[in-house]
Parts: C-alpha cells; structure tokens; sequence
C-alpha cells in the first residue's frame, strides 16, 4: 500500500524524465530505512517516564529505572510492545517488570508510531557515562564476554541484525539484574519474546555471582 502510494506520487512529478527512477529510488531507500519516528511529537509522551528514568533517560538507581539513553530506537520499541503485551513484566515476582508494564499501557502509547516517536525523542538525549558500582574482575569478564560478542557486538555496540541490544553504557546493577532474571525465568519466557528465548540460554555461561559481575564489570570498561 505504502509503496503505491509511492509510486503514484512518482506520476505526478514534473521534470526531466531521468527525475523519476532516480527520486524513486531515493524513497525505496527511505522506506528502507524504517519508519523514523517524530522526535517533536514524541517529547509529549516522556514526561510521564522521569519520575523513574530521569528527565533526560540516564536512569535512576532508587527508582530501578535503567539508562534510556543510547540505546537504539528499535530495541527501545520492542520492549516496550513486549511490556504492552504481556511477554515482558508478567513473570511471578518481577516487582520491577510489572511496575514498568503498567506504564507502557497507556493508551496515548497504543500505536507503533506513537513509541517510534517517544524512542525518536530518547534519542535525542546526551549520552553520559555511567559509574561503575559493581565490583568484577575486567579480565576474567573479557573472557566470559566472547560468546556475547555475536549479538550484542565486539564492543557491546548492539547488533540489530541479531536483536542483541546495546550494552555498552547502560547502568551496570541493572545489566546485572537482568542477566539474574533471564537466569531465574523472569525474561525470556513468552512464546512471542523471540529474542529474550535466544538470550536465556546464553546465560547459563555464566554461573555464579562472580561470573556476572565479571562479566558486567567488562561490560561497563568498554563505555
Ligand atoms: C514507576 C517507574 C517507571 C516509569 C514511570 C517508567 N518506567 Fe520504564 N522501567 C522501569 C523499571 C523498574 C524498568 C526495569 C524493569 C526490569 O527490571 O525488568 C523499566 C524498563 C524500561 C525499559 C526497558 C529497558 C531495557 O534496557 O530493556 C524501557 C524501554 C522503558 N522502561 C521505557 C519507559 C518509558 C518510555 C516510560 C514512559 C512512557 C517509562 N519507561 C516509564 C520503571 C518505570
Ligand atoms: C544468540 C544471541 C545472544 C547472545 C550470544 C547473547 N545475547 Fe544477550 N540478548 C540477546 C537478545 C536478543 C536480547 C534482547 C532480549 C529481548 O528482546 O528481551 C538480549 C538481552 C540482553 C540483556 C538485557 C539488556 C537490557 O537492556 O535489558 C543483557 C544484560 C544481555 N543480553 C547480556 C548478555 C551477555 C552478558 C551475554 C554473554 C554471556 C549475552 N547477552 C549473549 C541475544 C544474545
């Protein structure tokens, strides 16, 4: 549909005949890259975020909100479409999940592009280093961090391709957490969270405490 009305536009343009193929390959390239959100229409929606995850995304401890800020508008879109529909947040004990849930189910959030324009506004926000607030062996962690390199990036960029998030930058006590809740089953448990059932068995490489605050403690040198 999207691409007819493309192509209808095309008709209409005056100008050489080279013009069209060449404006039409421009917008096959545009619609190629996704619909971009409205960062303008999306700073509407985030006041109601600060209280927990700060006025401009970098998180806040007391309140368990994590960093918002640098990460990617698609990641940000999905988990909020996983908080809506049950996939994430739902887990017996997932205080902290079920707290979020509640907040991605307003109706103003109902539409994909309403979150495209909130993820577009996000992405607006500086990007500030975090603390580091776990104490792990960097060393030990670079080793652990290999077999996560493949979807979440050399440098814990993120990996689209592979759904792996960034992780470079974000707080290291809610890395840790979550890395626990996909141990526990309290992510990655929907049939529909595709990419939090690759995650948790990827976990299982890490086996005690130290090996996830190693881990998370490499993590958070590569920021
Ligand atoms: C009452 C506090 C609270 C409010 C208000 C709130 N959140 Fe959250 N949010 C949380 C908590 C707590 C988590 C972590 C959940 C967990 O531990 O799994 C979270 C997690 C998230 C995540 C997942 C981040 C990740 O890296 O996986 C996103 C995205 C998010 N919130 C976006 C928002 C947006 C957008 C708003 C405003 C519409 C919002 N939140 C409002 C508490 C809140
Ligand atoms: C097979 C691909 C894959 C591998 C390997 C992998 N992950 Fe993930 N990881 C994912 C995906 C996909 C998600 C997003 C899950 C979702 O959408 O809920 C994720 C999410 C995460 C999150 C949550 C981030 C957030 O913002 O909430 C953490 C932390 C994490 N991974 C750490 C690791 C660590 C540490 C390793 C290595 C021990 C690892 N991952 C290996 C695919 C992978």
């Amino acid at each position: 549909m999207v691409f007819r009305g493309k192509a209808d536009a095309n008709n209409h343009l005056r100008g050489p005949a080279w013009l069209a193929p060449v404006l039409g390959l421009a917008l096959a390239v545009l619609a190629a890259a996704g619909h971009a959100g409205d960062a303008a229409a999306g700073k509407s929606l985030y006041p109601v975020c600060t209280a927990c995850h700060g006025p401009a995304g970098a998180g806040n401890q007391a309140m368990n909100g994590p960093k918002l800020a640098g990460q990617e508008p698609w990641y940000l879109v999905r988990q909020m479409q996983l908080f809506q529909t049950g996939a994430r947040g739902t887990a017996p004990g997932d205080m902290h999940g079920m707290q979020m849930a509640a907040m991605a189910k307003g109706p103003q959030l109902a539409t994909e592009e309403a979150l495209q324009n909130l993820a577009a506004y996000i992405g607006t926000f500086p990007v500030e280093p975090v603390e580091a607030t776990v104490q792990g062996d960097v060393a030990a962690g670079e080793k652990l961090y290999v077999v996560c390199a493949a979807c979440h990036g050399q440098k814990a960029e993120g990996l689209e391709a592979m759904a792996g998030p960034r992780l470079a930058g974000q707080s290291d006590w809610y890395l840790a957490r979550q890395i626990k809740k996909f141990k526990d089953g309290q992510r990655g448990y929907h049939e529909t969270d595709h990419g939090g059932r690759q995650m948790r068995p990827m976990v299982a490489t890490l086996t005690d405490d130290k090996a996830i605050n190693d881990v998370v403690a490499y993590i958070t040198s590569l920021q």
